[in-house]
């Protein structure tokens, strides 16, 4: 007999803001059994209003309150409509993990913080389903950076026991996670993903982003600028470490090109950006792994020219996508949610510490019970 069902949602909203990821998932099994999947969009002046949070770094309370609840309002009807485009019914789902949209990152500081918003009592209360959420503060609360947290799901199901694998998730900042042969694990934010090149193509052509880095391959790399991309102090750090819109922003990239003596053209720094997030990926990938096996993941593994790229700055490693060891590439982080609530919910304590370097396991996120959860 098939061991019984274990569903749970995995709501997902990245650096990028291109939209909620939703993932129904089974977890009855030893790897996450995929049941549907929906990228649902946010209204226009939703998105809009979090870009100006996150380039501002400061609101009125009112603000900061508002875009909660309607960030939480989003999240739970991402989660109806792919429940009602899967035909599941609510009662069927544990629980909701949902990581919230990250609008400030501090892991450094001395009281280190991270704000996740996308109020996880309106998602309880308007979908009827548990949910289990604000992940990263307990890792931080335990010495921890808060991220990355899915290479708790690479190291869970992508793993070989005979060969190095790593697994490049390129969002609007990317990570990778190292699974060596010999047990060693791990990961960190390399830099820029997407981010950079999509807020430069959406200033110059207006669009989202760049379709397959065509744009940018009309462009030729400008040698100088990349140097003052790659002299950025966060790259040399060592792990553990994490970054995102705070750091690597539109005030940023002027202050590199301000720098320069030339500047390039639009299309030449389009095609520079592409060449940064290849270099720095490439670059801490052969650092950490000296032959095997990456496999991509996130919306940036869509950018046929920036596969090639690594491809070519990785002579010898095999790089493909981590479709063929059986995660969709573009789910894979939603599905880490849904897994981190299954762990929370069972009252499993996660090892972060060779991702985020906290201190000791964790019990990841906050549960919010569903309305008919008290008895
Ligand atoms: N065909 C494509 N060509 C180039 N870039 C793409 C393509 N498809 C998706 N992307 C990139 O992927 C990003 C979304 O990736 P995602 O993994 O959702 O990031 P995040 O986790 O930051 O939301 C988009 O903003 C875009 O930059
Ligand atoms: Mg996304």
């Amino acid at each position: 007999m098939p061991a019984a069902k274990r569903l749970f949602i995995g709501l997902m909203s990245g650096t990028s803001l291109d939209g909620i990821d939703c993932v129904i998932v089974d977890l009855a099994g030893d790897t996450p059994a995929l049941i549907a999947a929906d990228c649902h969009a946010l209204p226009d002046n939703l998105r809009h209003d979090v870009l100006t949070l996150c380039a501002d770094k400061q609101a009125p309370l009112a603000e900061l309150g508002r875009l909660d609840i309607e960030l939480g309002r989003c999240f739970a009807e991402a989660a109806i409509k792919t429940l009602a485009a899967a035909g599941v019914v609510a009662q069927e789902i544990e629980a909701i993990g949902s990581h919230g949209q990250t609008v400030f990152h501090q892991p450094n500081s001395a009281a280190p913080f991270s704000l996740q918003l996308g109020d996880p009592n309106t998602i309880a209360e308007r979908t009827g389903i548990t949910t289990v959420a604000d992940f990263r503060r307990r890792d931080m609360a335990a010495g921890g950076q808060g991220a990355p947290l899915a290479p708790l799901l690479h190291q869970h199901c992508c793993a070989s026991p005979n060969k190095n694998r790593a697994i490049v998730n390129i969002g609007g900042i990317a990570n990778i996670t190292l699974l060596l042969a010999n047990g060693a694990r791990v990961a960190f934010d390399t830099g820029p993903g997407n981010v950079l090149m999509d807020l430069w193509i959406a200033r110059h052509n207006g669009a989202r982003f760049d379709k397959n880095g065509e744009w940018a391959t009309g462009g030729s790399i400008d040698s100088a600028f990349l140097a003052e991309l790659m002299s950025e102090p966060y790259l040399a750090l060592a792990a553990p470490k994490s970054t995102g819109r705070e750091l690597f922003n539109g005030a940023w990239l002027e202050q590199r090109l301000a720098s320069l003596k030339q500047r390039p053209s639009p299309q030449d720094i389009q095609a520079t950006l592409l060449e940064f997030t290849a270099t720095t990926l490439s670059t801490a990938l052969l650092a950490g792994m000296n032959q095997g096996e990456i496999y991509l993941c996130g919306g940036g593994a869509h950018n046929t020219a920036l596969l090639k790229r690594i491809g070519e700055l990785m002579p010898g490693y095999y790089v493909g996508a981590t479709a063929e060891i059986g995660i969709d590439p573009d789910w894979l982080e939603a599905m880490a949610f849904a897994w981190m609530a299954q762990q929370t919910l069972d009252g499993i304590a996660v090892d972060t510490s060779p991702f985020t370097g906290a201190k000791k396991p964790v019990m990841l996120g906050g549960i919010y019970p569903s309305p008919t959860s008290a008895s």
